[in-house]
């Protein structure tokens, strides 16, 4: 496997630039300590099962599309390290943010496998129900009416989340933004195979138990804005 090889991503399904601020030395030296260890080896072809990825072994795996700064990945990381945790970040300064907190926090790097490229490229090449949870917390919203259909959370990747999750697994997505929220109660609920677990504006609006902030989240209070929490499974 060739594990340096870019992957075949349509950018036009990225929000924004992939660089922003220049690294700090400490990022810098973050990202080339511990991506050529943790970056995800691309899949020749077919599919596979992303566990045969990681060189602990993982009885429960964990994907996290859009890290950002990677605080709720790390987090997660902390709190349960035997778990196995999936991040897919196309930003090197989220990605360099995410492998700082790694090494700085002494968490365990053989329990991480990341993506710095689209998410929905690595997923396509895992094998069905490989997955156990999927997180998509305050995806780029795409506001352009004509861009709606570059929205993460659509009938297509619907379709590929329900085919790599177990039954019964949750598919957990954000956002502080109205609009955005109901197109994803709106798509997640029109797909057959997920079920929405709300059954009062209290669910959607309150954290689950022992919520992890993510960067956004956070913002956002700040600045006034609520969160909406939908909580899915796959049926
Ligand atoms: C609005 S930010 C939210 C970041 C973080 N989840 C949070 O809540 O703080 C959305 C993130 O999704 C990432 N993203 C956008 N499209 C993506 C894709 N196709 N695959 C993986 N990440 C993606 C962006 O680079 C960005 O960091």
């Amino acid at each position: 496997m060739d594990n340096t090889r870019p992957a075949q991503t349509d950018t036009r399904r990225l929000y924004g630039r992939r660089l922003g601020r220049p690294l700090s030395g400490a990022r810098l030296h973050a990202l080339e300590t511990l991506l050529p260890r943790c970056q995800f080896p691309i899949p020749e072809k077919g599919h596979s099962d992303p566990r045969t990825a990681f060189p602990a072994q993982i009885d429960h795996l964990i994907c996290e599309i859009g890290f950002g700064d990677g605080d709720h990945l790390a987090e997660m990381m902390k709190r349960t390290p035997r778990h196995g945790y999936i991040g897919a970040e196309p930003f090197i300064n989220g990605m360099s943010a995410l492998l700082k907190q790694i090494l700085d926090e002494g968490i365990d790097p053989d329990h991480l496998r990341v993506w710095m490229d689209d998410a929905i490229a690595l997923l396509e090449t895992f094998t069905d129900q490989s997955l156990d949870e999927i997180y998509i917390l305050n995806p780029d919203p795409w506001p352009k009416v004509r861009h709606h259909k570059r929205r993460i959370v659509n009938q297509d990747n619907l379709d590929l989340f329900a085919r790599l999750l177990k039954p019964g697994s949750p598919l957990i997505m954000t956002t502080d933004l109205d609009d955005l929220a109901e197109w994803m109660v709106t798509e997640a609920s029109n797909h057959p195979e997920f079920a929405w677990t709300a059954s009062s504006q209290q669910d959607w609006k309150t954290p689950p138990e022992n919520w992890i902030e993510t960067k956004y989240e956070r913002k956002g209070k700040m600045a006034g804005r609520s969160q909406t929490y939908l909580l899915f499974r796959r049926r």
